[in-house]
């Protein structure tokens, strides 16, 4: 199963440079498994051709409201009618107007207006200048076309085509991909705010040198990316890692396990989940040389002390947010054997409602992974899979075990 496995998605290009992006977004949705018609306004095919849209999307594209390929003549309803989304990118400042008015004399508009509401979402990438982006005429335009029921994907920031600097350049397209793929994942924690640790910790010996481990922080950073995908506001707390933030998804960097206790000591406070996926330095040296540890020609090795570290995960499971219910813990296991064993004795040690186990060795670094979950019931694998849908399954686990709230 690929993220877009059997969705149909109407992808529609209006007139902008950002055109020549939406090739590769074509390229990205159908290579996660979803098909892809795409429709051009007469403006976009000024910046790229349909050719290229159609050998990219395997299917002829349209962009007359009178093409008599369809055998009733109205691709305006055939078109919208098959789609599980309809995505505008780009979206032109012209064209988000002429949303706002409910134009309907040419195909895009007229297929967006034609559009079952209620089943269809509509989600747009604007693109445009900064001047334009910023104009109050634009943002009432956005703000309408939201209330009406669009699904705005925001503009990046950067370099412009004109040469400008500023808001309101299309979102890349795996940015884009990113944010398609999200919408169609379940809700599950909306309302709710994930905290996660990840990565690494580095504990410095001196200015040039410390002690870290081979974490790579994926597991993590998949977890933040299918929590925040399920609804959730999420904060992820990140050892040195060289993984993209997954979007959406607040980022604080740290280095050591005392920064990283102090960030999720404060974060925990308004956080609702707690999964601690982090490969935490269980030591750090005593004392930290504000110089470089130099050999000092005697053939022998400094002696090096060392003091424990705080274990985060135990010390928020001990908070009283957590003993009243209202943070929910989920810990990680990295073991080298004995993994039911191991995993279920920790789970008691750190007094959480739920333990992931995975072995440390068979993980670090990698794609895929399998994973044990441990609560007061007993014992479940999550077979072999990549981490992100893993890290989906993990969502629905932790959701299906928080307390139900009472609605308000
Ligand atoms: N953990 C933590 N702070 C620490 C050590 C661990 O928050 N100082 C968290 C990890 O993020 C993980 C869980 O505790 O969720 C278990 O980590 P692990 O390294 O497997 O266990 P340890 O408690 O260090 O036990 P041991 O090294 O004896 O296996």
């Amino acid at each position: 199963m690929q993220d877009l496995s059997g969705k149909h998605i109407v992808l529609g290009l209006t007139g902008g440079i950002a055109c020549y992006k939406s090739a590769e977004l074509c390229r990205l949705l159908t290579k996660a498994g979803a098909t892809v018609q795409v429709v051009m306004t007469e403006a976009a095919e000024q910046f790229i051709t349909p050719v290229t849209m159609q050998a990219l999307s395997g299917r002829p594209v349209y962009g007359s409201q009178w093409d008599a390929r369809e055998a009733n003549n109205m691709p305006h309803i055939n078109l919208s009618r098959e789609a599980d989304a309809i995505v505008l990118a780009p979206c032109s400042a012209d064209f988000i107007a002429r949303l706002v008015q409910g134009r309907a004399d040419e195909l895009l508009s007229l297929l967006c207006l034609a559009r079952p509401a209620e089943r269809v979402p509509l989600l747009i990438a604007p693109a445009m200048n900064r001047e334009m982006w910023s104009h109050p005429a634009t943002q009432r335009n956005l703000a309408q076309v939201q209330a009406d029921g669009a699904i705005a994907l925001g503009v990046g920031t950067g370099d412009q085509a004109c040469g400008e600097t500023g808001d309101g350049r299309m979102l890349e397209p795996i940015q884009l991909l990113e944010d398609i793929v999200a919408h169609f994942q379940p809700k599950l924690l909306a309302g709710q705010h994930v905290l996660v640790t990840a990565g690494p910790t580095f504990e410095a010996l001196d200015p040039i040198r410390g002690i870290t481990n081979h974490s790579s922080g994926k597991m993590g950073f998949a977890i933040a990316r299918a929590a925040r995908e399920a609804g959730a506001e999420v904060t992820l707390i990140a050892g040195p890692v060289s993984q993209p933030t997954p979007r959406g998804v607040g980022r604080i960097d740290v280095l050591s396990a005392q920064e990283m206790l102090e960030s999720a000591v404060d974060r925990a406070q308004s956080a609702t989940v707690f999964v601690a996926t982090a490969a935490v330095a269980d030591w750090r040296p005593a004392s930290h040389s504000e110089q470089k540890i130099k050999k000092d020609g005697s053939g022998q090795p400094p002696v090096l002390h060392f003091v424990e570290n705080p274990d985060i995960l135990a010390t928020l499971a001990k908070s009283q947010r957590a003993q009243s219910g209202a943070l929910f813990c989920v810990g990680f296991a990295a073991e080298s054997e004995n993994l039911v064993a191991h995993a279920s004795a920790k789970r008691e040690r750190k007094g959480i409602p739920l333990l992931v186990g995975n072995i440390g060795p068979l993980t670090f670094g990698q794609d895929h992974n399998s994973l044990l979950l441990v609560d007061a019931n007993g014992v479940r694998e999550l077979p072999r899979a990549t981490k992100l849908v893993l890290a989906r399954q993990l969502v629905a686990e932790i959701a299906a075990r928080l307390p139900t709230r009472s609605p308000p």
